[in-house]
């Protein structure tokens, strides 16, 4: 496994029982969670607990590994019965078939999605996994292994879960110890089961400046392919998942999730078998997927994360939100909170001059920013889109004395300096590609196709990663730059690396993430003051596995307010306030030409880590002071928001004519609410707000950040009260918002 992948969870007194062959499991014993006699050294019984959850699979009488259970933690007394395989039901769907496997390879007539699909080099196909050994690495991770029946194929599965949030983390490493090479055609990181039901899935997907949208629909027979064959995560749909059976809805019932930790082409397939079962695979994209690996090479997948919840989708996002904040990103558990920026992108695009950036550092200096960021347009020949990516050198005709004077007067003004950059792309019109024509992804001899007029550079390439390095490396040491705003404006297109033999050349799917990731590490080790943000054109590349390298994303380029309301919703289900970028941008709206009051924009930009991108220097004074102060109000409640358990109280999917969310700070001392009226109708006015996630016996001071709760709601209240009484809040019209803090007493 990749330990970059997976952080140490702390140790608590949580232990995972593990029957092993006689002699460790009679040493084993001696543990308190041991697990009961009905363990037998031939067909172990293996059992992770963390949380409020429990996960449990054994090996069954054929030797394959199948899951047992996976919910609600049951106690460390109950003996989880070893497996047995699921019985033939009719000649047409065997054993094999109906059997749900931790791991299955592709063979013995398999119609399930496998896990594992492989060519050998003489040309046989089937491939059937069956347990060897295991270990133990620490008190909460178990290593098995598994290896082919009859060829030298091991498959070791790694799982890790969480003592506090109970979420496991799963990959598998592949090692051909063939004479020959083998390719490995499929492969996910894990397979997850659960028995017949009704179940809800949900999903999130999108568009460029439409990310973010939540579907929930039925599981049915058959699959449901939720997958990126762009060579990167991709804004269409993102590898995450929650599904709820029967009613279980916001607050309620029971959940299981996941997201996949990887930002190369992905799949996650949710299929209801034949026999009602549902399973869920994720992992590499197996589509146009071959990765030959010779006698001796390992393939390590992605890791796929994965829990559950008694408390609904709600209570699942929260889970999964914490645990990324504590063991995904670089600086978790205890990232700050994130600088309140100001972005330049939206106010003048590509026309960045000295002066026109020093006037808006100081208008925004003004406002209380904490930290100013050059978009777009700084260096090489970058005065439009058709030139000038790949050209990593200041432009002397905008910047004649470098970068230094802007960052010094940044500096001067109390703010720190971030510059945006899109290492991975190249301008067919820039030095550099008519230096290195063949450093682009492309088939020899076939049309090499532009989007935003520019190409992919092959990053697996070693020599290209070297410069991509290089000059990020130089352009960090050079100056003083605290943030960088990494960029991949398009996806991929003809995914050829023609310097690798035709067997080798689909190797590309998998080194180009991986050196995407390793570049992004050294930088990191080299500059640690430095943070990143992944963009790509908005939300094409948000998911774990570049969350682990990045301290923020960039959500969508769609910044009209009420929007973001809909993409904030959809988006704080897979990953945490603490990483979505929200700014605060000019009206009327560019997208759609919605006007919205600034404060209307402001507060719905508060409920995520908050940033401006307007032009300031149209703002008008009133706007000016009004963002100044609220700016101010932000800074005071941000831990908060940001890192707090959020309750979506309304959510403004479906047309809702209202929305709003609520967060609350981890001890219960601090609560903070939004609320948005979009459009209300006759006298009616805002539903009543029951408040969740409170300490009900403790007392809480309401105050108002914006906006009015009606005459004779009380200024002080038990916790019982905001959550059972309820607040009854004054908003009427059109795009109105408030926001209210509750402070123990
Ligand atoms: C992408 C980003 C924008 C901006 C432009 C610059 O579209 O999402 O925020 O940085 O590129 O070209």
């Amino acid at each position: 496994m990749n330990p970059r992948n997976l952080k140490t969870f702390p140790k608590t007194h949580l232990s995972i029982s593990v029957a092993l062959p006689l002699v460790a499991f009679l040493a084993f014993c001696t543990q308190a969670f041991a697990q009961p006699e009905s363990s037998s050294p031939s067909q172990p019984v293996f059992r992770l607990d963390g949380g409020d959850t429990t996960y449990a699979f054994g090996v069954n009488e054929r030797g394959e590994l199948q899951q047992l259970y996976w919910g609600g933690r049951i106690s460390a007394q109950d003996a989880v019965p070893p497996a047995h395989p699921e019985k033939e039901l009719a000649s047409f769907d065997s054993s094999y078939n109906n059997t749900p496997q931790e791991y299955a390879g592709w063979g013995a007539g398999l119609f399930q999605e496998p896990a594992l699909k492989v060519t050998f080099a003489d040309g046989n196909r089937d491939l059937v996994l069956h347990y060897v050994s295991s270990t133990k690495p620490d008190v909460n991770s178990l290593e098995i292994t598994l290896k082919d029946i009859s060829r030298a194929i091991t498959v070791t599965l790694h799982y890790k879960i969480d003592p506090e949030s109970g979420i496991l983390a799963r990959s598998a490493t592949i090692e051909n110890s063939e004479p020959k090479p083998v390719m490995i055609e499929q492969a996910a990181a894990a397979s997850f089961s659960l028995p017949p039901a009704h179940y809800t899935l949900n999903y999130l997907t999108g568009r460029w400046a439409g990310e973010w949208t939540l579907n929930r629909e039925t599981i049915q027979a058959g699959e449901r392919v939720l997958e990126s064959r762009r060579g990167t995560t991709g804004h269409q749909a993102n590898p995450w998942f929650a599904i709820g059976k029967g009613d279980a809805d916001e607050e309620h019932g029971e959940t299981w999730f996941g997201a996949l930790a990887w930002s190369g082409s992905w799949r996650i397939v949710v299929e209801q078998d034949q026999i009602d079962k549902v399973r869920i695979t994720g992992g590499f994209n197996p589509f146009d997927f071959g990765y030959q690996l010779k006698t001796g090479e390992k393939l390590e997948t992605p890791v796929f994360y994965a829990g559950y919840s008694h408390h609904g989708f709600g209570g699942a996002s929260r889970l999964l939100n914490h645990f990324t904040v504590s063991h995904i990103l670089p600086e978790g558990p205890n990232p700050k909170p994130r600088p309140v920026i100001y972005n330049s992108w939206e106010a003048t695009e590509f026309a960045v001059t000295e002066a026109g950036q020093e006037a808006l550092a100081e208008k925004a200096a003004a406002l209380g920013i904490d930290r100013f960021v050059m978009d777009d347009g700084w260096f090489g020949q970058r005065k439009t889109d058709h030139a000038g990516l790949g050209d990593w050198y200041v432009n002397k005709e905008k910047f004649p004395n470098g970068l230094k004077p802007l960052i010094d007067k940044v500096h001067s003004l109390g703010m720190d300096f971030g510059l945006w950059v899109e290492p991975e792309m190249v301008n067919p019109n820039s030095d550099l590609y008519r230096q290195h024509p063949d450093w682009v992804l492309n088939f020899p001899g076939r049309p090499r196709t532009e989007q935003r007029n520019q190409l992919v550079l092959n990053l697996a390439r070693q020599d290209v990663r070297d410069y991509v390095y290089g000059f990020l490396d130089k352009l960090l040491s050079e100056n003083q730059i605290a943030f960088l705003k990494w960029d991949y404006n398009r996806n991929w297109s003809e995914p050829g690396w023609d310097q690798l033999p035709p067997e080798e050349q689909k190797k590309v799917y998998v080194q180009f993430t991986r050196n995407l990731y390793s570049i992004l590490a050294e930088l990191r080790a080299k500059h640690p003051g430095v943070e990143i943000e992944s963009c790509s054109g908005g939300g094409g590349r948000v998911d774990l596995g570049i969350l682990h390298y990045t301290d923020e994303v960039w959500p969508s380029d769609n910044t009209d307010p009420l929007d973001r309301l809909t993409q904030q919703d959809g988006f704080t289900r897979a990953y945490p306030v603490q990483v979505m970028m929200a700014w605060v941008t000019d009206s009327p709206h560019w997208l759609n030409g919605r006007t919205t009051s600034v404060t209307y924009r402001m507060l719905v930009s508060m409920q995520g880590s908050l940033g401006i991108g307007g032009n300031l220097n149209k703002w008008s004074d009133a706007d000016l002071t009004t963002t100044k102060r609220l700016i101010a109000a932000y800074h005071q409640v941000q831990k908060t928001i940001t890192q707090g358990d959020l309750y979506r109280l309304i959510s403004p999917t479906n047309g809702s004519e209202f929305s709003a969310t609520e967060t609350v700070s981890p001890d219960k001392s601090q609560a903070v609410f939004f609320a948005f009226a979009h459009s209300t109708q006759e006298e009616r006015g805002f539903p009543r707000l029951q408040l969740l996630g409170l300490d009900p016996t403790a007392e809480y001071s309401l105050t108002s950040i914006e906006g009015k709760a009606i005459p004779g709601t009380p200024a002080q209240a038990s916790g019982s009260w905001w959550m059972n009484h309820g607040v009854d809040l004054d908003l009427h019209g059109d795009f109105q918002a408030a926001a209210f803090r509750l402070d123990r007493k």
